[in-house]
């Protein structure tokens, strides 16, 4: 065991201050990754805050963070697809049973014994698990993902979450060229989201309650721009959506959006509100759309989404960050007033 350099809060009302978390040796599967970046994700605010209290109470104190990126430096005995001095990643996940049907299909995110990135049982330490606000981790080198190496690493880093939550559920629904695809929520997913489907080839329309982002969402890769707060704005684009991909983090209206869909149409939700959204019935039935959730991506989908980005050099537009800014960082998130993602400069950690 070692000590490593972190940020933590100690409740839900707690600021990040800077302590020290126990980290396990590598052991013989194991990769030991020194942090260059880790992106700030809105669900590591939504645990540090407990909101998700209902289906996943935060122990603390925690140390949130799953879009890392680093060098490796060390590795166990078994370890072959790394070395030390290689670039790497570890996003949502550090650990499942491997063997489930799930684990099998490559679907390691839903494995009954899955272990999250941090407040997570760990079971080689005890506690819960501690993630990337810190200048290393010991990993499962299943469990590690290889950077394209012409990629930006403070812009790579969001890719391990919002990139693969984003690419997945894009890629699920067929998003290609002749598919008409709206987006919703300009954040840190919903702009991966707009590069991500323009880069499959789809016509893409943004969905924003901040006119000011409307130049940037063309830039990022949207065809168009929906103020969606403006009802006739919404009322041109009615029933004429294959696919919509909505990213918000608060309450919203779902059903203005699900009658955007043709008939078929499909509407999944990955943005993760604390509290439920109302859907009438109708909007569903009358054309026989469809409302679905996705959850991350696997391993094997997490690394295909590195290697598209990689070719099409795609990264997250991000505000590097010292870590002494995160309390400042996770008030701007809440305020949408960031561009797109905040990603942490490790080396700040250093001093
Ligand atoms: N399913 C998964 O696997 C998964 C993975 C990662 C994150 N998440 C969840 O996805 C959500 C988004 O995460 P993120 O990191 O992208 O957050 P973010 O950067 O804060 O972006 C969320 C965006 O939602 C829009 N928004 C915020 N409040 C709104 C409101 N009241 N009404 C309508 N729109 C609103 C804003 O976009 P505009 O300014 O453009 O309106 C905001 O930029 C969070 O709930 C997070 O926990 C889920
Ligand atoms: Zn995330
Ligand atoms: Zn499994």
């Amino acid at each position: 065991m070692y000590k490593a350099k972190s940020y933590s809060v100690a409740s839900a009302t707690s600021p990040f201050t800077g302590t020290t978390i126990p980290r396990r040796d590598p052991t013989a599967n194991d990769v030991q990754i020194e942090i260059l970046f880790c992106g700030i994700c809105h669900s590591d605010l939504h645990q540090a805050r407990d909101e998700w209290a209902s289906v996943m109470p935060t122990v603390y104190p925690l140390v949130p963070g799953h879009e890392i990126v680093g060098r490796v430096s060390k590795v166990g005995s078994t370890v072959s697809k790394f070395k030390p001095g290689d670039l790497a990643a570890v996003g949502c996940m550090v650990d499942s049973d491997g063997t489930c049907p799930e684990c099998r299909a490559g679907f390691e995110h839903f494995c009954p014994n899955l272990i999250l990135t941090y407040n997570f049982p760990d079971k080689h330490l005890g506690g819960v698990t501690y993630g990337g606000y810190s200048d290393s981790i010991v990993v499962d080198q299943r469990f590690v993902l290889h950077v394209p190496s012409n990629l930006n690493l403070a812009g790579a880093a969001p890719l391990l979450c919002a990139g693969i939550t984003t690419y997945s559920p894009l890629r699920q629904h067929g998003v290609a060229k002749g598919k008409k695809v709206g987006v919703v929520g300009i954040g840190g997913l919903g702009h991966m989201g707009l590069k991500l489907a323009h880069a499959l080839g789809a016509q893409v329309v943004a969905f924003t309650t901040s006119p000011k982002k409307r130049e940037d969402a063309m830039r990022l890769g949207a065809d168009e721009v929906v103020v969606s707060r403006n009802a006739d704005e919404m009322q041109k684009h009615v029933e004429s959506f294959d696919f919509i991909l909505d990213t918000v983090s608060a309450e919203h209206d779902i059903d203005a959006l699900i009658n955007l869909l043709r008939r078929e149409g499909n509407l999944t939700l990955v943005g993760a509100p604390p509290k439920p959204l109302p859907v009438s019935a109708f909007s569903l039935i009358m054309r026989r759309r469809t409302l679905s959730g996705s959850n991350i991506g696997g391993i094997r989908e997490t690394q295909e989404m590195l290697d598209f980005c990689g070719k099409h050099n795609i990264t997250a537009d991000v505000e590097v960050i010292p870590i002494q800014k995160l309390n400042e960082a996770y008030e701007r998130l809440l305020q949408s007033d960031v561009k797109y993602r905040f990603s942490i400069d490790m080396a700040s950690l250093k001093g």
